[in-house]
C-alpha cells in the first residue's frame, strides 16, 4: 500500500505514511484562474493499493471535488485498491431528512464516493453512524476521544468528569470510551436544536461538578454555542477548570471568544482540521487500524 495526501491532508499524509512506514505518492495539483482544480499522479499507481487521504473541512465543496478527482484518477489508471481516509466527513450532521424535500446531503457524498471507485473508507468521530452505515464499500469509525481526554489528564486534573453536550448515541459513546481511557466519570447535558433557525438550547440539569475539572468532549465546534452553552452551565455550577477536547475544530466566525468568554481555559482538536490548536494527530488511529 501507498499513501497520498490531498490538498487539505498533505501534512496529515506525511504523519500517517510515517505511522505506517509506508512510501507517501507524489502527485502535483493546481488550481485554474477560472478556479478549476487539476491534479495529476507523478508516479505510475495501476496495480497499487492506495491510501488517500484528505480532510473535508471547509471549504468542504472543494475538498470534496479534490477527493473525487483523487479518487476517480486512481480507479481510471488502474489502482488495485483505493482506501480513503477522511477524517473529518462532511456532510455527516445531514444523516437525516429531518424536513420534507430535504436533500440527505450525507448520502449524497456516498453516492459521488462509491461512484468514482472508492473500496474502502475511515472517518473520525462521525456525527451519526447512521451515515456510514448506508455506505456499500466497508466504512469505519474511528475515534480521537481517549486521546483528546489523555491530553488534558497528562498534564493533572482535580477528580475529573468528562462531558457530553449533548445526550445523543454517538456523544454519550465518546465520552464513554473517553472516561474509561483516563479512568474518570462521565455524564451528559441534554441539547435541542430548532431545525428551522438552528438555535440551539441546553438544559441544566443536577451534575456532581462542584470543586472538580471537566472536559468537554464532542466531535465538532462549528460556531461555539454548544460548547459555550455546556460550559457556562458547568460554570454556573461551581466546576473548577473547564476543558474542551473536540475532534474537529471548524471553529466558524468567533466561536474561540464566544468558548473562552463561557469559561473555557483551553480549547484542543485534532489535525483532521489543521490549526494551532490541533495537538492531537489522527495518524496514528489509522495506523493502528489498518496494522493493528
Ligand atoms: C451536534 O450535535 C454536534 O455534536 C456538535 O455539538 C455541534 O455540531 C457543534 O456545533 P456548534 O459549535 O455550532 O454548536
Amino acid at each position: 500500500m501507498k499513501v497520498v495526501g490531498g490538498p487539505s491532508s498533505m501534512e496529515l499524509g506525511r504523519r500517517v505514511a510515517e505511522a505506517l512506514g509506508l512510501e507517501l505518492i507524489e502527485a502535483s495539483t493546481k488550481r485554474f484562474p477560472d478556479g478549476e482544480f487539476y491534479f495529476r499522479y507523478l508516479q505510475p499507481i495501476a496495480g497499487e493499493e492506495l491510501l488517500i487521504v484528505q480532510s473535508l473541512y471547509p471549504p468542504q465543496d472543494e475538498h470534496l471535488m479534490e477527493l473525487l478527482a483523487m479518487t476517480y484518477t486512481a480507479r481510471d489508471l488502474g489502482a488495485s485498491k483505493i482506501t480513503l481516509f477522511i477524517p473529518y466527513l462532511a456532510y455527516s450532521r445531514q444523516d437525516e431528512r429531518y424536513l420534507d424535500g430535504e436533500c440527505l446531503t450525507s448520502d449524497l457524498v456516498r453516492h459521488l464516493l462509491e461512484g468514482v471507485g472508492a473500496d474502502a473508507l475511515y472517518t473520525v468521530d462521525v456525527h451519526s453512524m447512521k451515515v456510514l452505515e448506508r455506505y456499500r464499500i466497508p466504512a469505519y469509525n474511528l475515534t480521537a476521544a481517549g486521546e483528546l481526554a489523555r491530553y488534558f489528564a497528562d498534564r493533572g486534573l482535580k477528580d475529573p468528569l468528562i462531558l457530553a453536550p449533548d445526550d445523543e448515541e454517538m456523544a454519550l459513546e465518546r465520552v464513554r470510551y473517553a472516561a474509561e481511557v483516563i479512568e474518570a466519570e462521565y455524564d451528559s447535558l441534554k441539547k435541542e436544536r430548532d431545525r428551522y433557525t438552528g438555535e440551539i438550547k441546553t438544559y441544566a440539569k443536577e451534575l456532581s461538578v462542584r470543586g472538580r475539572d471537566v472536559i468537554i468532549i464532542d466531535d465538532i465546534i462549528s460556531t461555539g454555542r454548544t460548547t459555550a452553552n455546556a460550559a457556562r452551565i458547568l460554570k454556573e455550577m461551581g466546576a473548577a477548570r473547564v476543558y474542551a477536547g473536540v475532534t474537529h475544530l471548524l471553529l466558524r466566525g468567533n466561536a474561540l471568544e464566544l468558548i473562552k468568554s463561557a469559561g473555557v481555559e483551553e480549547v484542543v482538536g485534532t489535525d483532521s482540521v489543521p490549526g494551532s490548536l490541533s495537538r492531537v494527530s489522527v495518524a496514528p488511529l489509522i495506523a493502528e487500524a489498518l496494522n493493528p
